[in-house]
């Protein structure tokens, strides 16, 4: 499923990005492109930023 739409970027490959260190919406767009065009996937963007931190601080605690 696209995230972003005028950036044609998938959800698979934000959270790729996001697992490789993207922390904020900006260097989500820098590593994919998604969210650099309208922005109105950035609310979705976000979501999965706290999505996947949220992952990552449950593995480390755990
Ligand atoms: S849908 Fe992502 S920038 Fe437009």
């Amino acid at each position: 499923m696209f995230v972003c739409i005028c950036a044609r970027v998938r959800d698979c490959e934000v959270r790729d990005v996001i697992r490789c260190g993207a922390r904020c919406i900006e260097s989500v767009g820098e590593a994919s492109d998604a969210g650099t065009g309208c922005g109105s996937c950035h609310d979705r963007i976000a979501e999965m930023i706290q999505e996947e931190t949220a992952d990552t601080l449950v593995g480390v605690s755990a």
